[in-house]
Formats: structure tokens, sequence, C-alpha cells
């Protein structure tokens, strides 16, 4: 099924816009691996057309997550501690920043789009790291806020991760922004990830602030933006 609305995208759209869409779904392509989607990210940013293949106008990730954590923390922002779990090419943290915010750390499993983030010189660490993380022990209650923009999708960031970011985040804020149809298209999240949300809250380690779906996310895809208070 997706495979055919990308192929309409694509026959059906000026051609950089279906170039975009392209490269975009091969990061997403069904049964891809962890490994295979980090180094496809990297060899997409080594390119250095990952920011322009989804530019502003085709992709709203790192500004609708900004956008809540800024209506989330209106002061003190220089010292609220922030994980970008996902931080690929340093976008979301680039949008913060701008915000006010100062106490940025990325994580992300591509060393590729790390390389761009890290020129941007706005986050104090950069994690080379599949969250949940293996090679790296982040300290319970470490973090204000984990912050997600794009990285749940086929191969991405799995649900078990949730719990992992409840751990590590210090009655803080936890936001999820993804495309809204990879809840039902992609099968490590269909019937798993919202359950798994709802069974997090009933066993008070979170509350759902806000569930919000927006249009024109990722293309002209919807989006679903997830904002988590943690107890
Ligand atoms: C569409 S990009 C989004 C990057 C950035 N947040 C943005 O909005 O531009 C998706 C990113 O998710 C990262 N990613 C995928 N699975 C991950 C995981 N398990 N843990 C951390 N990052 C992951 C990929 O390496 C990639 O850089």
């Amino acid at each position: 099924m997706a495979e055919e609305k990308a192929n309409s995208y694509i026959l059906s759209s000026p051609r950089q816009d279906a170039e975009a869409y392209s490269a975009n779904f091969g990061a997403h392509r069904v049964g891809i691996s962890p490994q295979e989607m980090a180094e496809y990210y990297s060899q997409w940013a080594r390119q250095g057309t990952y920011d322009e293949d989804l530019s502003p106008e085709r992709y709203r990730g790192p500004t609708l997550a900004a956008d809540v954590i800024a209506q989330t923390y209106l002061h003190n922002r220089h010292s609220v501690k922030i994980l970008d779990v996902a931080a690929g090419t340093g976008r979301l943290g680039t949008e913060l920043h701008k915000q006010g915010f100062r106490c940025l750390d990325g994580l992300d499993p591509a060393e590729g789009m790390l390389a761009i983030a890290r020129k941007k010189n706005i986050y104090r660490h950069l994690f080379c790291e599949f969250m949940p993380t293996e090679n790296i022990n982040i300290p319970k209650g470490d973090y204000d806020v984990i912050a997600v923009a794009g990285g749940m999708g086929e191969g991405h960031i799995p649900c078990k991760a949730l719990r992992e970011m409840v751990r590590i985040t210090k009655s803080g804020h936890v936001v999820i922004v993804m495309r809204e149809e990879y809840l039902d298209h992609v099968a490590e999240y269909k019937d798993r990830l919202e359950p798994i949300m709802l069974e997090l809250e009933d066993q008070g380690l979170w509350q759902l602030l806000q569930r919000n779906v927006v249009p024109n996310y990722s293309f002209d895809n919807n989006g679903v933006i997830f904002l988590f208070k943690v107890c």
C-alpha cells in the first residue's frame, strides 16, 4: 500500500518533489533493518541533499516539535535539558536554539547525519547510538525533555524505546512527532505503539497531554504530535 502511494505521488509530482519523496521512501522501505536504515541516512547526508530534500516546505517535523516544546516551556529555556532523539542533521536543535533553548544533546545512529549536526555547534553532546541505547548508559531522570521529530518509521525507533524515554526523563515531557499513517502501516507500531503509550499511562508513568493530528506534516501526509507529561 505504501509503495503504491509513493509511486502515485512520484508520478504526479514535479521532478524535485518526486526525487525528494523517493529519497525519503528509501529510508522507510518495508523490511529495512535498523543498520540499513542508519547507513541509508548517512549516505543521504553525505550526498549533501538531506536538508534540501526534506526542506521545511516538504517536512515540518522539526518546527512542529520545537513549537510544542516552546509552548510548554515559557521561562528559563536556557536551562531546560533536552535530548533530541533521532537528531539527524540537527534541524530540531536548530529550531530549539532559535527559541532560546541551550542545553541540547542529540542521539542518532547515522554518523553521516551527525557530522552535519556537529557543524551547527548547537549541541553539547552528540551520541552516535540507537534508542534504546546499548553502548551508553543515560542516568535515570537525566533530561527534562525527550523530543523525537521524524524518528518513527519502518526500521526506525522501536516501541520498547518508549519505556527508556520515560526512564531518562525527570518529571518533564516527551514529545513525539511522526507521520500519522505509520501508526497503521508500520508493523512494529500497528496495534502496539498507542496501546503501549496507554499502558505506560495506566502504570502512572506518564500522562498524555496532547494527541494532535496536523495536515501537511511530510509532503502531503498528516502528522501526529504526541505530548506526554512524565510523572
Ligand atoms: C527523518 S530523519 C529525522 C531527523 C531529524 N530529527 C529531523 O527532523 O530532520 C530520521 C532519523 O531517525 C534516526 N533514527 C532512526 N532510528 C533511530 C533510533 N532507534 N534511535 C535514534 N535515532 C534513530 C535516523 O538515523 C534518522 O537520522
